[in-house]
Parts: structure tokens; sequence; C-alpha cells
């Protein structure tokens, strides 16, 4: 069976104030009944096709984990806790060593994020067998996305010779280009977005990161060793995982490997990574709004309106973003939300 590696760390700055430090997007719900995260653990819930999965995420988002994870009656093989965000291809590296230590063989492994909106039909089924044949060959297999706009909050993949199985060889893989190259590319064609899910043998994924990013293995190995195990739980080391290079797996190993392969996916997938993003997947009024409960909107058009506390109407807006939580208010243009961040790093550096 495949061992799923749900990456649940990241601080989902971009969907900001709604995603908070103590409660970031992955573990919030935004388009059924069940959070980002519990979806994620529901894709990879066939115990015929997988194991029950590895959850690698931080220290802090232990319990929501823990108890995200039991409201959905899934038990979990390990949770591998971070001390310190170090970024994805540390995430990966100590995955994929948790593994070994567990399972003590080589195993197809599925890597996936934690805070994306996918429709599980016939192609995504296709698509993962796809993969399954791929990571069998020692590939690092992602799956690609057709591009729709020239996005510049995803990697792309340019792609090169066709293989048997229906997947194509990477000929370049370029992770967040400026705006200018993402233009270029999509007008040139030829180009996927990486979906940021994989799937890869432990043991050539050791190999390629051991290439590609030694300093990041040599850190997580040793965080690894000197783990503290409870129950299901793996703490890694303070010390040694503090140590470790913070770089994404897209920059470390998928940019500079040779044995990546793209497989072409239909099915639907946003990644939710802005509040553009979530404006396109909710569901539109008649003005093209998506407004959460608690809003009243007059004159307004193309605008996604959401509330968790106060009441909010709205008169008159154009493609605005106005997402009030608790305690914050964050108003903007919808199409360029990317810049959320921005704001998000000055209130970080705000005293
Ligand atoms: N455990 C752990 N530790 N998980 C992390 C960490 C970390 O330090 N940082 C991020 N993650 C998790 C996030 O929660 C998410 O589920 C996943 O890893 C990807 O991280 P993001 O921070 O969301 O990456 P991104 O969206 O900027 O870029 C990636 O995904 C794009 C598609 O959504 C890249 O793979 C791009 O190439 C890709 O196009
Ligand atoms: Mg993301």
């Amino acid at each position: 069976r495949i061992v799923p590696v749900i990456m649940a760390g990241g601080k989902g700055t971009r969907l900001w104030p709604l995603s908070r430090s103590a409660a970031p997007k992955q573990f919030m719900q935004f388009v059924n009944d069940y959070t980002l995260f519990q979806s994620t653990l529901l894709r990879v819930s066939d115990q015929t096709v997988y194991e029950p999965a590895v959850v690698i995420t931080n220290e802090s988002f232990h319990v929501l984990v823990t108890e995200q994870a039991r409201e959905m009656g899934v038990a979990l093989s390990a949770i591998v806790l971070e001390p310190v965000p170090r970024n994805t291809a540390a995430a990966v590296a100590a995955a994929a060593l948790v593994i070994s230590r567990l399972f003590k063989e080589d195993r197809t492994i599925h890597v996936l994020a934690s805070d994306h909106d996918i429709n599980v039909d016939d192609s995504y089924h296709e698509a993962h067998l796809i993969a399954r044949l791929e990571a069998a060959d020692g590939k690092l297999a992602t799956f690609g996305i057709t591009p729709t706009e020239p996005a510049i909050g995803y990697g792309y993949i340019e792609v090169g010779e066709a293989l048997a199985s229906g997947a194509y060889k990477v000929s370049r893989f370029v992770e967040k280009p400026a705006f200018k190259n993402a233009l270029e590319m999509l007008s040139a064609g030829g180009f996927y977005w990486n979906s940021g899910i994989f799937m890869f043998s432990l043991s050539t994924v050791l190999v390629e990161i051991a290439e590609h990013a030694p300093e990041v293995l040599k850190a997580v190995n040793l965080a690894v060793s000197k783990s503290v195990a409870d129950h299901d739980c793996v703490l890694l080391d303070t010390d040694a995982f503090e140590r470790c290079p913070d770089i994404s797996f897209d920059y470390a190993v998928m940019e500079k490997t040779s044995r990546a392969v793209v497989v072409p996916s239909a099915f639907g997938w946003s990644d939710l990574g802005s509040w553009d993003a979530v404006w396109k997947t909710g569901r539109h009024d008649e003005n093209h709004n998506v407004a959460s409960a608690h809003t009243t909107l007059t004159d307004t058009r193309n605008s996604l309106i959401m509330t968790q506390g106060a009441h909010l109407a709205v008169h008159g807006l154009e493609g605005i973003a106005v997402i009030a939580s608790e305690d914050a208010v964050y108003v903007g243009r919808l199409h360029d939300s990317q810049n959320v961040r921005k704001v998000v790093s000055l209130l970080a550096a705000a005293p």
C-alpha cells in the first residue's frame, strides 16, 4: 500500500485575516462540511490503496491535527512534529525518514498539500495510476494542472518527451516565476502548473534529496535520530532541526532533479492560495459575488464578502475582497490579492 504524507505546517498567510497563525487555512472550512485538512484525509482513506497517513506539521498544530483526524474517525500512521518551521524540503525529508523507520522497506510515497480544493473524479484516479507507474520506475511524479492565467504563486513545468504511461518528462521546472515570465510561459504553451502533489518511491526521494539538498538531509537525519516518540507522535529534535536550511521542496529538489515527470491532470483543482482563488471556487450569486452568512450586499458585483464576526454590509463594490475575522478586517482588490502577503509581513514587522 501507498504511504500518504500530508504536509500541514504552512502558515497560509495569503488568506489573512481568516487564516491566522493559530489556525491557518488548512484547518479551516471553506467549501464543504470539512476543513481542507479533513478533505485531504478523506482523499487517502481507501485502505485497499493507502496505509494510514503520516501527517507532518508544526508542533503548535498538534492538537488541531489530532482533533480533526479523530472527528473523521481516521487513524494516522504518525504525526511528525516540527519544533520550528523549515519549509517543505525539510518536511518531505523528515516524513521520508520516519517512513523508512516505520515500514522498514521501500514504499511508494504520495505527498499531498493539506490546503487544496480537489474534485475526485475518474480523471483523478487515472492520473494517480499513471503517477504510481512512474514512481515505481524511479521517477518523481507531479500532477500538472493546465494553466488558465499568468499566476505567480505556482511552479511551472515545461513538458518534454512523452512517456509510455501517459506522463511526460519535465524539461524545465520554474518555481514561482516573475509575472513577465509567467505571461511568456502561458502564451508559449506547453507548460503545466505544478499542483504540489507528488508520487515517488521512498528510495528515489531520499537519493534525490541527498544529491540536491544534502544540508537538508543531514540536519533532518539528525533531527529524526534524536527525535522523541510519544504514542503516534514523533517530535523532531529542536537543535538539529533548527540547523536545517529553510527551502521548499520545489526549489531544493524539483527544479534540479532529472527524474521529474509530470502527469497531465484534468481533475478540478484549486490551491485556494488567495482570496481571488476562494472567490473563483465559491458559490456565486447572480451578481457573481461570493458572500458568507451575516452579510448584506447592494449594488455590488464580482466581490468576495466574508465575515466571522460582525455583520458586514457593503454597497457599490466591484471586484473587491472584504474579509472580516473577529478582530481584523482586510479590504483589497480581488484580482491582485496575492498582495495580502505584504500586509501580513508589515503586520509581523510592526511593534
Ligand atoms: N510540515 C510542513 N512544514 N508543511 C508545510 C510547511 C512547513 O514548513 N510549509 C508549507 N507546508 C505545507 C502547507 O500547509 C501546504 O499544504 C503545502 O505544504 C504547500 O505549501 P505552500 O506554502 O502552500 O506552498 P505554495 O502554495 O506556496 O507552493 C507550492 O504549491 C503550489 C500549488 O499550490 C509549490 O509546490 C508550487 O510549485 C505549487 O504550484
Ligand atoms: Mg499553497
